[in-house]
């Protein structure tokens, strides 16, 4: 096991002495965990073969699965990227540094654990002092997966990365907690019209006022299991966001919602299971049965997926044994909290009428 630092640092104006151990770390071929404007990441040196593989390690990560490389200037794309499309550079220009993730064709110079295996490389640029402060001390491009056991929700304040990792890395820069709470989008420009492969915290709509057209991958409005060769995120086939607690997702008008969430919850009561209800400011005086949490307003996007991921992981703290939670409206960051809940639910989706 090994002695995990934590190392508290103002998120604005990190204090450059500890972002630098933390550096030195990752240099040495050490695992950092560290906030982003989405979530927390864990960090290794994207270059460095045998950290990228420990990395897989310690978060139980199957291998398949890639990381996203993190970089904090443009030159650095077109070290890690073989070809980088016009389209890339306004879009590098319109929306770095900040929550938006691009597929390149690779470079040969990235070692294949960091790809696991792909002809491609996911690289952003995040929005967030802490981080770029850290990948400039490293002086390297940082690989960064979000900062959880594999299939857990993704940490969004160092408490949540220090209940799934602490003994497995070798760091924690806590920069308190983080300001979107969803992860980036994952955006493939090799295909033509452009494709969304993960919604996340930069909306299509901004992505279409710049690009035109582009796509949604079935997989990100899938509402159940697809097949498995239309995988083209490997992210995409891995449970995902998922808490203990079984999760149900009730979509639909919303009185027709709150009356299915009250009747659900009920069922589930008079057989003894303890329920929870994951709700909103508008809805959430309509149940009195279970243990009920407010994301937020639903005409508040921004601060319900700010909260989505650290209230799943409360409802576990409670040992809740059946979360059911209200659909929002799929437009803006709801199209992102809207396939996390889906996922977490593991499709399990009731329509409302
Ligand atoms: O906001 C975020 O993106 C956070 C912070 C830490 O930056 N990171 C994050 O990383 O969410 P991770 O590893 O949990 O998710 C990366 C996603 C996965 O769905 C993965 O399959 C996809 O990006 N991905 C990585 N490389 C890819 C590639 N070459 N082609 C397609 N998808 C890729
Ligand atoms: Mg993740």
């Amino acid at each position: 096991m090994k002695q995990t630092l934590w190392l508290k640092v103002n998120s604005r104006k990190p204090d450059i002495e500890k972002v630098q151990v933390a550096a030195d770390i990752i240099r040495k071929g050490g695992l950092v965990a560290f906030p982003t404007e989405t979530v927390y990441g864990l960090g290794a040196d994207a270059l460095n073969y045998e950290a990228v593989l420990e990395l897989f390690e310690a978060k139980e990560r199957p291998l398949d699965n890639p990381p996203i490389v993190h970089v904090e200037n443009i030159s650095d794309v077109h070290k890690l990227a073989d070809q980088v499309p016009p389209k890339a550079n306004r879009l590098m220009k319109e929306f770095w540094p900040g929550p938006l993730t691009l597929v390149f064709k690779r470079s040969e110079r990235v070692p294949s654990v960091t790809v696991a295996g792909l002809e491609t490389i996911a690289i952003r640029m995040p929005q967030h002092a802490v981080a770029l402060a850290l990948i400039e001390e490293s002086n390297c491009p940082i690989a960064a997966p979000s900062a959880n056991l594999a299939g857990r929700p993704s940490p969004t304040s160092a408490k949540h990365v220090f209940d799934d990792l602490n003994g497995r890395i070798d760091a924690i820069l806590d920069g308190g907690s983080t300001r979107i709470g969803v992860e980036s989008t994952v955006l493939d420009l090799s295909v033509n019209p452009p494709q969304v492969l993960r919604p996340g915290g930069t909306p299509l709509e901004a992505l279409r006022k710049v690009l035109g057209d582009v796509k949604l991958h079935p997989f990100v409005i899938a509402e159940k299991e697809l097949p498995m060769e239309k995988v083209r995120s490997p992210g995409m086939k891995h449970k995902h966001y998922a808490p203990n607690a079984e999760v149900i997702v009730v979509e639909g008008a919303i009185s027709a919602v709150i009356a299915k969430v009250k009747d659900l919850a009920e069922a589930y009561r008079l057989k003894g299971v303890k329920v929870g209800v994951l709700a909103t400011d508008e809805t959430m005086a309509n149940y009195q049965v279970a243990i009920v949490r407010s994301l937020g307003s639903r005409y508040n996007l921004a601060v319900i997926a700010q909260n989505l991921f650290k209230l799943l992981r409360e409802f576990d703290a409670e040992g809740t044994h059946v979360v059911i939670a209200e659909g929002v409206p799929t437009e803006g960051l709801g199209l992102a909290v809207m396939n996390r809940l889906r996922k977490a639910s593991g499709y399990n989706i009731v329509k409302a009428e």
